[in-house]
């Protein structure tokens, strides 16, 4: 039979490899992004309580009006925003969902979109599959900041998106509110959208506030802004998100969406929006993970890795220059089957001019005794 694939270049992902060569060989998994601790058990009585009240049939296509009510308070609290539920806020099937519903919904043949390299996994094909044309920059290590000037010279007549995302997988960097207003300077009269993914927003340290789209009044007027629960929850399996975004900008995307996935999960729905009316459920992140990074980099003093310590995210670079000069893919390899930690090499992160850094991306939302087992194993090298 013949077909022409739409991603040909698209195999088995760096994350399915090594988990999969971390179980064969008994390996600390910290290569990819979830906690290996449970969700908060309130959220999982919230949820068979309404399955068993027969919450079970399809939700409203943009998400239960609830939960979109409490998305908007929680950021008018935090972003100072005005948010109008019902025709800003929809409700996806995760962050992922979300980035290709807007790619899918803007983005035509040979318009162009600027991504920043290392990036998350799901852009490049999400474009591409849309027959758009990426344009990766890479970010400047070793801060792993978006360098302007570049960004300047890179635009050009067809470009229809840049792509965001802070707090930063994999490198664990932030947007700063200098970022921000140069990305907002630079698409002012443009027709650029802006994609901002803030899967981590509440995942930020040092008492650093995030960066939100949503705190600029221009820059909210072409943003779609991601978010996941799966992230905010600890709970990456139930794959439920929401996209924010100006009523011109949701109309297109619910067009696209109503037909990808028309509407998300519902008893989850009902126990989100209950679970939402504490806030305390998400302020309390960013203390959490920060003691978890820094029991992490505690526990691999007076190892021969290097780093700069993540700002935001959960992941933690880490160097070991010191230690081998393998590329960084082969040293993940030796890592797993010898040493007993699986982490993800930085390379896999670029789709071109990948850097030739001695650098993997840890995992640290993780109980502490995985930790605590993972850094006896990294100190022996
Ligand atoms: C930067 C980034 N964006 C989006 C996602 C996807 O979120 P979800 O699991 O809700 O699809 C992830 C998940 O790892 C991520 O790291």
């Amino acid at each position: 039979m013949n077909f022409t694939p739409k991603l040909p270049d698209v195999g088995t992902t760096i994350f399915t490899v090594m988990s999969a060569l971390a179980r064969e060989h008994n390996a600390i998994n910290l290569s990819q992004g979830f906690p290996d601790f449970a969700c908060d058990p309130l959220l999982v009585e919230l949820t068979h309580q309404y399955m068993q009240q027969g919450y079970n049939q399809y939700a409203p296509m943009a998400g239960l009006p609830a939960l979109r009510e409490r998305i908007a308070e929680k950021c008018a609290l935090l972003y100072a925003t005005h948010l109008d539920p019902d025709t800003e806020i929809t409700i996806t099937a995760g962050g992922t969902q979300a980035l290709y519903t807007a790619i899918s919904a803007f983005v035509h043949p040979t318009d162009e979109v600027i991504v920043f390299e290392p990036c998350y996994d799901s852009y490049l094909p999400a474009i591409r599959a849309n027959g758009g044309i990426p344009i990766p920059i890479a970010l400047q290590a070793p801060d792993f900041g978006i360098p302007w000037d570049e960004v300047r010279q890179r635009l050009s007549p067809r470009t229809r998106m840049i792509i965001i995302n802070t707090p930063h997988n994999p490198s664990g960097t932030i947007l700063t509110a200098k970022d921000l207003q140069q990305l907002d300077q630079l698409t002012a009269d443009t027709d650029i959208l802006v994609l901002s993914d803030e899967v981590y927003e509440h995942i930020i340290f040092d008492g650093q506030a995030h960066q939100s789209v949503l705190r600029y009044p221009n820059l909210r007027q072409r943003s779609l802004a991601v978010y996941s629960f799966g992230k905010t929850l600890h709970a990456t399996g139930w794959k439920i998100g929401y996209c924010i975004a100006p009523p011109n900008l949701t109309r297109e995307f619910r067009a696209i969406h109503q037909f990808l996935v028309f509407s998300v999960n519902t008893p989850l729905q009902y126990a989100i929006a209950d679970y939402l009316s504490l806030p305390t459920r998400y302020t309390e992140l960013p203390h959490f993970f920060e003691r978890k990074r820094d029991l992490f980099l505690q526990l691999i003093t007076g190892s021969r890795f290097t780093y700069q310590q993540a700002r935001g995210s959960y992941f933690q670079f880490l160097d070991y220059s010191a230690i081998s000069s393998m590329p960084d893919t082969e040293f993940a390899r030796y890592l797993t089957q010898h040493i007993g930690v699986a982490a993800i090499p930085i390379s896999v992160f670029y789709s071109q001019n990948k850097p030739q850094q001695s650098v993997l991306r840890f995992c640290f939302a993780k109980q502490d005794s995985t930790l605590h087992q993972a850094a006896e194993c990294l100190m022996s090298l």
